[in-house]
């Protein structure tokens, strides 16, 4: 309604202004909210637990590394100075873990960062992003935010097949989201699925291989790094939020050709990773113990909880992550509800358009057991 001002004429000034905030308010309005996991303050704000616990947001149960909390406690001094901004150290570190070169990296404020530069720097109006149905919901905001169209592909039983990506693919494709483990069904594609799919998807689509959780998947699927050097359109990203313990620091990096990267590079804002974090990533990545042990932990927490749940009749699917995804047979936010009051957090799901599901992570041996006690509790 208001397309016919002289929109730059001082006199529009006022109705300019209102039009602008109209027009955004529009746009912002169509994207879905992230909603993190609740926080354990929060809870106890609310309803006063002393000891709630949170397996809502795929944290590390077992927290940093103490090698990082070293580093980090002793880099506090460093912290008038800018960072960094080219993580030269900590590139370095990641070159000789992946296999590949520190111009092959780049490194983000968290995979999340990655996954906007991705989308700053390859999508525009009218172009498609491919993604899951169920898919991690940075996706379709970061999509949305570039007026890029989002392109859903149905997920038999929850999980993904990469071959029914391939006929959706059109004139304006341009970015292909894939997660492997996929957040939030914790479902998984093996190394040969990918390596078949990469080879038959036109080389001037960008395929995003977003591994948070790869390395709870285990096995040979977990190394696929290298594939950066065959594909010119792959872009690989990791995080160190998950199995490395460092999520409140923000750290995350890609995997792409050097020229990928570079341009990758053009929107980053120059200072995006501060210093303490890159110094504890950096020896987070030489702490294998601390990894081996979060990894068994996991392994043996999801056994735990899929044979109670189970035995309790509730449906969980497959998950190749630190996270499962548990399915009632009604809405489950009465359950969500509940538990809080039992002093669990979990993670609703109804802006993923999953109304009857919880992702719930796997936490420590001790908060497995309480959940299992609360969901008796509540589902009883
Ligand atoms: C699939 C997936 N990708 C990326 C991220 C972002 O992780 P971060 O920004 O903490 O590195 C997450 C976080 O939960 C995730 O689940």
């Amino acid at each position: 309604m208001f397309k016919d001002f002289k929109r730059k004429d001082p006199i529009f000034k006022d109705t300019w202004s209102l039009y602008l905030k109209f027009k955004n308010s529009l746009r912002i309005n169509s994207l879905p909210t992230y909603r993190p996991g609740k926080s354990i303050e929060e809870l106890q704000r609310e309803l006063g637990f002393e000891d709630a616990i949170k397996l809502a947001s795929n944290e590390n149960p077992l927290g940093p590394p103490s090698s990082a909390v070293d580093v980090i406690q002793n880099s506090a001094h460093l912290v008038h100075l800018y960072p960094d901004g080219d993580c030269y150290n900590l590139k370095k570190k990641i070159s000789f873990k992946e296999n590949i070169l520190p111009n092959q990296i780049i490194v983000g404020n968290g995979s999340n960062e990655v996954l906007e530069l991705v989308a700053h720097t390859f999508l525009e109006k009218g172009d498609e992003a491919i993604m899951g149905e169920y898919c991690f919901i940075v996706y379709p905001i970061v999509t949305n935010l570039s007026e890029a169209f989002i392109v859903r592909i149905p997920m038999n039983n929850l999980a993904l097949n990469l071959d029914d990506i391939l006929p959706k693919i059109t004139m304006a494709t341009k970015v292909i989201f894939i997660a492997n483990p996929n957040n939030p069904t914790g479902a998984r594609s093996t190394k040969k699925d990918v390596e078949h799919f990469l080879e038959k998807v036109p080389d001037n689509i960008i395929v995003v291989l977003d591994e948070a959780y790869a390395e709870y998947m285990g096995g040979e699927n977990t190394n696929v790094s290298t594939l950066i050097n065959k594909y010119e359109n792959l872009i690989i990203l990791k995080t160190f939020s998950k199995v490395y313990g460092l999520a409140g620091l923000r750290v995350g990096y890609g995997m792409a050709s050097p020229e990928m990267i570079g341009l990758l590079n053009k929107p980053r804002e120059p200072f995006n990773v501060n210093q303490v974090a890159q110094l504890a990533a950096t020896v987070a990545l030489d702490d294998e113990e601390h990894v081996r042990k979060s990894i068994e932990l996991n392994k043996a927490g999801m056994i735990y909880l899929k044979a109670e749940l189970t035995k309790m009749n509730i449906k969980s699917y497959p998950s190749y992550a630190n996270f499962i995804l548990v399915e009632f047979k009604s809405s489950a936010s009465t359950i969500y509800e509940e538990l809080l009051k039992e002093g669990v957090i979990t993670r609703p799901l109804e802006n993923y358009g999953l109304n009857n599901h919880l992702r719930i992570t796997v936490g420590l041996e001790h908060e497995n057991v309480k959940l299992i006690n609360a969901l008796k509790k509540v589902v009883a």
